[in-house]
């Protein structure tokens, strides 16, 4: 009885979050996505390298249902995302915390009005101060309460950048995907965020697919990393496992 117990629950905890298989995805003659294979466990962080117009974008706005890939497997919590109606799609997008590579804060509202926006369905379930909880919670853990009242524009980029990873955060959401979290910051800041996102994965539980060019990034965040290189996964291993190779391609974003 025990044994069969404790085999269920393992097999439970390491069915994949997401899972990728042969994906494609070209715009008219230009191939981007040439067959991806990717898998994301439970509680694991994956970095993605690429050279800038290598594909990265595309890939996790296909995850998260902006692209349609024109073939091959995509699953979401063991859901075929290609197979799903509006419904269905967005019960898994509420999972998703997505952080884009630009922002994406509305200008014209104070940082509450930001991070109450993804909670807009939840407005008939939860009272006003519950909703007001939350929002406190979340800039909280980014530690950026006292700018609830101010605009977007009068904060600066990592700022901006954590109001956006609260924002995510609102919702618990079971997986992160972050599309460039660093870009743009300033190596101090950059880092800060990064360690922002180990902290916020390990309180969360939640399970990261990580893009990025920025190497100090990769190294805090990832447990394994990726390299796509034209339309393919070229190479997977851990930081220090690629820091190591002797390959030129992988050897270049280490330079
Ligand atoms: N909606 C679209 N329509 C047509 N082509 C697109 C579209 N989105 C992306 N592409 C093309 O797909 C390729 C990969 O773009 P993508 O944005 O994924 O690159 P990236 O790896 O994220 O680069 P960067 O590091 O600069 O952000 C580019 O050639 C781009 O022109
Ligand atoms: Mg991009």
């Amino acid at each position: 009885m025990n044994s069969a117990h404790v085999d269920l629950t393992a097999k439970k905890s390491q069915s994949p979050v997401i899972e990728i298989s042969k994906l494609k995805k070209s715009f008219k003659n230009n191939h981007v996505l040439k067959g991806i294979d990717l898998t994301l466990k439970k509680g694991e962080s994956i970095v993605v390298l690429g050279k800038s117009g290598s594909g990265k974008s595309v890939l996790i706005k296909c995850i998260v249902g902006l692209l349609r890939p024109d073939s091959g497997i995509l699953k979401v919590f063991e859901k075929p995302v290609l197979e799903l109606n509006h419904q269905e799609l967005d019960k898994i997008r509420e999972k998703i915390g997505f952080v884009f590579q630009s922002n994406a804060l509305y200008d014209s509202m104070t940082v509450r009005k930001n991070l109450e926006f993804p909670l807009r369905r939840h407005l008939e379930k939860e009272s006003k101060e519950q909703i007001n909880q939350r929002v406190k919670n979340a800039l909280t853990s980014v530690g950026l309460l006292n700018t609830i009242d101010m605009m977007p524009s009068e904060l600066s980029g990592g700022m901006r950048k954590r109001i956006s990873l609260a924002r995510c955060l609102i919702l618990n959401p079971e997986v992160m995907l972050y599309d460039e979290p660093t870009t743009g910051l300033d190596p101090i800041t950059g880092e800060e965020i990064s360690r922002l996102m180990v902290q916020m994965q390990k309180k969360y539980n939640s399970s990261s697919i990580i893009i990025t060019h920025d190497m100090k990034c990769a190294k805090l965040t990832a447990n394994q990393m990726l390299v796509l290189i034209d339309g393919l996964i070229y190479a997977k291993g851990t930081y220090a496992e690629l820091e190591k190779s002797k390959d030129k391609k992988i050897k270049a974003f280490f330079e």
